[in-house]
């Protein structure tokens, strides 16, 4: 049973959706809020106790774009949570490709780097111990709809995957998009290495689709942001994306639905809303089990000292 859930970057967009759908659950008894801003969290918490009604929200201070924030927020953990959603992440703000202490870009870091460590730390002190959910996205297998190609290695080394950790890969390409396709194609992967890694946990990427309404864009230079927004605001008219209700419905799925596979990541079927899939199917690449260990070797490169 699923008592306890940690969720990254929960004061806003998808994260702070999910939380107010987990306490729909009455099994749920705790749900940690992870995020980087005390008063953003407090208000947060407030709100979503205003709106359910029930206690059941603590905020967690923790920045995954910093490891030693991550190891602080797995010290302070109290107790243990049965499931983890991974779901703060995005553009990386204004200073995308700018290098972090860890040696990786800031997008990198908060996509993938600081998830990658919470989820070691949390498995090694026994404090995770059922499902972990990763924020993947369509980006990962392309969006021809949005621009956004396939991502497309030329070898899937270790030293190929850690050029997309420290963005070398992208050269001086100051599209942050350009970034985060690759990035979420990696956390697949690494998710899938974790998942034979850690049989006794279920290790689920879940796209949550394109969801209108969320702060995603806020940080995308002001005529790329304008640009994503207008076409988000079309294509909801034409019903190719969807609210953030469905799109944090996602993350529920991957939780309790357990006919879905540990290591599989799973996104829409078609397009970036309606029914899911997993996504192998659609980009082989991401069975390729030497590649899901080389994207966890390349992240490990940066974690393990
Ligand atoms: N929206 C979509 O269409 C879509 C589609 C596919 C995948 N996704 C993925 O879904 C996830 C959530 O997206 P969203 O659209 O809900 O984003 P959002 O509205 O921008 O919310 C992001 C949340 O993450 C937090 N956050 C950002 N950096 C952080 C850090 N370093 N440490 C801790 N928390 C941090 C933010 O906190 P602050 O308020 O402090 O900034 C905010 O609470 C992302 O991983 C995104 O890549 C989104």
């Amino acid at each position: 049973m699923i008592k306890r859930v940690l969720i990254t970057g929960a004061n806003a967009g998808l994260g702070k959706e999910a939380a107010l759908q987990l306490a729909a659950r009455p099994e749920v008894e705790v749900v940690y809020l992870g995020c980087r801003n005390k008063h953003k969290a407090a208000a947060a918490q407030q709100e979503l106790e205003q709106i359910t009604g029930r206690n059941i929200f603590e905020v967690l201070e923790i920045d995954v774009s910093d490891i030693a924030s991550v190891e602080r927020a797995v010290h302070d953990l109290p107790q243990s949570v049965d499931a983890l959603i991974m779901n703060a992440g995005g553009t990386g703000g204004k200073r995308f490709s700018a290098i972090n202490n860890s040696g990786v870009t800031e997008i990198f870091a908060v996509n993938l780097l600081g998830h990658s460590v919470l989820t070691e730390r949390l498995l090694k002190s026994g404090k995770l111990t059922q499902v972990a959910v990763y924020a993947g996205s369509e980006a990962a297998r392309g969006v021809p709809e949005m621009g956004m190609p396939r991502p497309n290695l030329s070898t899937s080394s270790v030293e190929e995957f850690m050029s997309i950790c420290d963005g070398s890969a992208f050269a001086k390409n100051q599209d942050a998009t350009a970034h985060y396709g690759p990035i979420k194609y990696m956390g697949a992967l690494w998710m899938s290495a974790m998942a034979r890694r850690h049989p006794h946990v279920r290790f689920v990427t879940m796209s949550p689709g394109a969801t209108k309404g969320t702060e995603g864009f806020n940080t995308l230079p002001f005529i790329k942001q304008y640009a994503m927004k207008g076409m988000m605001q079309v294509m909801l008219w034409l019903g190719k994306v969807h609210r953030v209700e469905t799109g944090a419905a996602r993350y529920l799925t991957a939780i309790f639905d357990a006919n879905l596979e540990s290591g599989r990541f799973y996104a829409s079927k078609k397009g970036l809303t309606g029914a899911l899939s997993a996504q192998h199917h659609v980009f082989a690449d991401l069975d390729n089990p030497q590649f899901q260990d080389n994207a966890l070797l390349a992240i490990e490169r940066f974690t393990v000292k």
